[in-house]
């Protein structure tokens, strides 16, 4: 792509206050369009990345321009309507009395008008598939699955560009999870959201994500096409991630002549076909 990044990631470096080294020369573009995952092992960096891309967290070294704002010189609610990020524990997050309450307090902190924050509310709340019957249910009661689709929408009325979201489907079952990717998808597709989901399911990936970054030890290892980033599986290696196992199975019958570039459990069927037929 050559258009300008809508995110440009320079020279990163992150360290914590307790000196953990967490983040070191990270080099990244982002750009209008993108569906990414974020991938790497534990403590790889990810959560932190993510926190920096959206100004919760200031480069000890180097820069992050996001739409044209260095995240050094712009306020949080600034940022918060450009890049938001959904936690990792959803919990984290929520702290409002109700479900309704709860999505409508990023619109009603940049003082929206009220006609325009119940719109915006309803919006998110029909964006995440959440039932009209749990509106008035305190977040803390409902099971983690519908908390992680309150917490989503709450980032979703305020309409950033990018969305970030840390480990959606950890913990739930593969429908849950499939229905998760579907409207963040759905987001991209018809409402131009860069979308960026941190996850360790590489199923999901496969099946989801366009670009793959994958990260070990605050770095990037590898970066490109998701069916590109999984059949270099040296630097997956690296980071301890291995690619779907349909993948590594197509990549050892490759003799046969499949690709090693397959992603899905129908892509490989499909090359079956094929290669049964000749
Ligand atoms: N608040 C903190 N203070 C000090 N070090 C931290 C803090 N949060 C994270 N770290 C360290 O920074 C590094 C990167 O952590 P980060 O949480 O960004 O990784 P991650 O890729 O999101 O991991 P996970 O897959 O477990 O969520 C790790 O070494 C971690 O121990
Ligand atoms: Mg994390």
């Amino acid at each position: 792509m050559s258009e300008a990044p809508y995110i440009s990631v320079n020279d990163l470096v992150f360290r914590y206050p307790d000196g953990t080294l967490a983040l070191d020369k990270i080099n990244l573009k982002i750009y209008d369009g993108d569906l990414m995952a974020l991938i790497g092992q534990n403590g790889s960096g990810k959560t932190t990345l993510s926190k920096c891309l959206n100004g919760l967290l200031k480069p000890t070294e180097g820069s992050i321009i996001v739409d044209g704002l260095d995240t050094r010189h712009t306020s949080i609610t600034s940022m918060a309507k450009r890049v938001g990020y959904v936690f990792q524990n959803p919990d984290h997050q929520l702290f409002n009395s109700s479900v309704w309450s709860e999505v409508a307090y990023g619109p009603r902190n940049i003082q929206l008008p009220p006609e325009e924050i119940k719109e915006r509310v309803q919006e998110a709340l029909d964006v995440v598939r959440m039932p009209s019957r749990y509106y008035e249910e305190h977040p803390f009661f409902l099971p983690k699955g519908l908390r992680q689709r309150v917490a989503i929408a709450s980032i979703l009325a305020l309409r950033p560009k990018a969305i970030i979201v840390d480990e959606p489907t950890t913990g739930q079952d593969i429908k849950q999870s499939r229905e998760i990717m579907e409207f963040l998808v759905d987001l991209h597709e018809q409402q131009g959201h860069i979308i960026i989901i941190i996850t360790h399911d590489m199923p999901i990936v496969a099946r989801y994500a366009r670009r793959v970054v994958a990260m070990g030890q605050g770095h990037i290892l590898a970066d490109g096409p998701t069916a590109e980033v999984f059949a270099q599986p040296e630097a997956l290696a690296k980071t301890f991630v291995e690619p779907p196992q349909i993948t590594q199975l197509a990549q050892r019958c490759a003799d046969l002549g499949f690709s090693p570039r397959t992603l899905t459990v129908e892509e490989m069927m499909e090359q079956t076909r094929q290669i049964l037929n000749k």
